[in-house]
């Protein structure tokens, strides 16, 4: 098989590294890659965005199954054009994708069919936003209702804080469109989970669960972040829970989708916050996350052309989805900085000390390569991902991992999987 992977970040590296365990695929192409994903893959400099020429290149090298890693294409249709041009793709419509493109459809969709969330409104208008939150509790969670790079959630304590933000998603457009509507909820407290699952548009499979953390600095401090390290699984993610969120919470949503004539295939992310009230969910994606994609892929003992082509198919019930019973740590290596200014160009070491081990990978998210050698080229930069027999294993033998590693400006942070200790 031939297989084209759209994107370029650590997710896709992850799923290229899958892709090319399979004995089925004799050729991965990726669109645009990285220099990472470059090693296994035939990168090609299409972006993400431009639907024609990826299905033009598509045609042209008979690719037999295309993967879409990000959500913005997801989001915006890249899945109907290519399914225009014949071509078998992995990833929802852009029907099905809104479940991630609208926080207020989302939202919408879970109090219909009862699935567990927090409470919330929609708001067209700024004037009601404020106007609601002249009597709302604090602290308060305030979402713009499109995409915004995971940055369009504002936690205010305050009044003034909220005030302030609806004036920054609604009136002065900080996340541009994505702020013309918005959600206003509940603010919940608990432990967060990444769940990953496959989906064929009626039944759903659940990967091992994950954690991310997202701040940038210890002790959860600083910006929110794409991510910044994850560990698979998580400890706090019990049988008993999985049971109640497959029942109340996985199987609804699936349902529902295909309910409303918006069947999901390909994977949903459920971000969940175990409350005291039991598992709700805090957001939808429509895709792997990333870093949860880079602990939780290096762990799946199926092929995963396999699993693919039967969530395209609608053939996911007879798979048996099968997980290593070990663990993994990712740290994320980004550019200090990061997610605020940063600089980009300075030359990495150290990225050959990963070619002969069998626990230990590098996923490239913001990399290049140039007449210097392989180059830093973005915020988030390395994925250093290690496996162990179990989290605590894992997690030394990342931290001892990222030592190899050796670039100007180079931020990480310490405690990825602090809340092991916990367990
Ligand atoms: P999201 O992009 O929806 O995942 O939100 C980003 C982060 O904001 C989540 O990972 C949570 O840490 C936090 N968050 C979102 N919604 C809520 C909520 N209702 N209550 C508390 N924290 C939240
Ligand atoms: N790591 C969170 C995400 O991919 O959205």
């Amino acid at each position: 098989m031939k297989v084209l992977i759209v994107g370029g970040g650590g997710r896709e590296h992850a799923i290229a590294c899958a892709v090319s365990k399979s004995p089925k695929v004799e050729k991965i192409y990726c669109a645009p890659g990285n220099a990472g994903i470059a090693e296994i893959a035939e990168c090609v400099d299409i972006q993400v965005m431009d639907f024609e020429e990826i299905a033009r290149f598509a045609k042209k090298i008979k690719a037999d199954l295309v993967i879409v890693g990000p959500d913005d294409p997801l989001a915006a249709g890249i899945v109907d054009v290519l399914k225009g041009y014949g071509l078998k793709v992995f990833g929802p419509d852009g029907k099905a994708a809104i479940l991630e493109g609208s926080k207020a459809f989302s939202k919408d969709l879970m109090k219909k069919y009862g699935i567990p969330t927090a409470a919330y409104e929609v708001f067209d208008d700024a004037e009601k936003a404020t106007a609601y939150l002249e009597k709302a509790k604090y602290p308060i969670v305030l979402k713009a209702d499109g995409l915004a790079l995971g940055k369009g959630v504002l936690i205010c304590n305050t009044k003034e804080e909220a005030l302030d933000g609806v004036k920054e998603i609604m009136l002065d457009k900080k996340f541009g469109m994505a702020g013309n509507r918005m959600v206003i909820e509940e603010y919940m407290t608990g432990r967060e989970v990444s769940v990953l699952t496959f989906c064929d548009g009626k039944t759903i499979k659940v990967m091992s669960s994950a954690q991310d953390h997202k701040r940038a600095g210890d002790g959860d401090t600083g910006l929110n972040t794409g991510g910044m390290g994850t560990f698979s699984p998580s400890p706090f993610y019990t049988a008993h829970i999985d049971e109640f969120c497959k029942k109340n919470i996985y199987k609804p949503t699936v349902e529902a989708m295909a309910k409303e004539g918006r069947p999901f295939k390909g994977v949903i992310f459920f971000g969940l916050m175990l409350t005291e009230d039991g598992p709700k969910v805090l957001e939808y994606n429509a895709r792997f996350g990333d870093p949860e994609a880079q602990v939780v892929l290096p762990r799946m003992k199926n092929d995963i052309i396999d699993v693919m082509c039967a969530c395209v198919d609608g053939t996911l019930g007879k798979i048996k989805l099968e997980f290593e019973d070990n663990a993994a740590v990712c740290v994320m290596l980004a550019s200090s900085g990061y997610p605020g200014k940063y600089e980009r160009g300075f030359v990495i070491n150290g990225l050959e000390s990963f070619k002969d081990k069998e626990d230990c990978f590098v996923f490239h998210s913001g990399t290049k390569k140039t007449g210097k050698g392989i180059v830093t080229n973005g915020g988030r930069v390395l994925g250093v991902t290690a496996k162990g027999d179990d989290l605590k294993k894992a997690r030394s033998r990342a931290y001892e991992a990222v030592e190899w590693i050796d670039f100007e400006n180079k931020y990480y942070r310490h405690d990825i999987g602090k809340a092991i200790d916990e367990a």
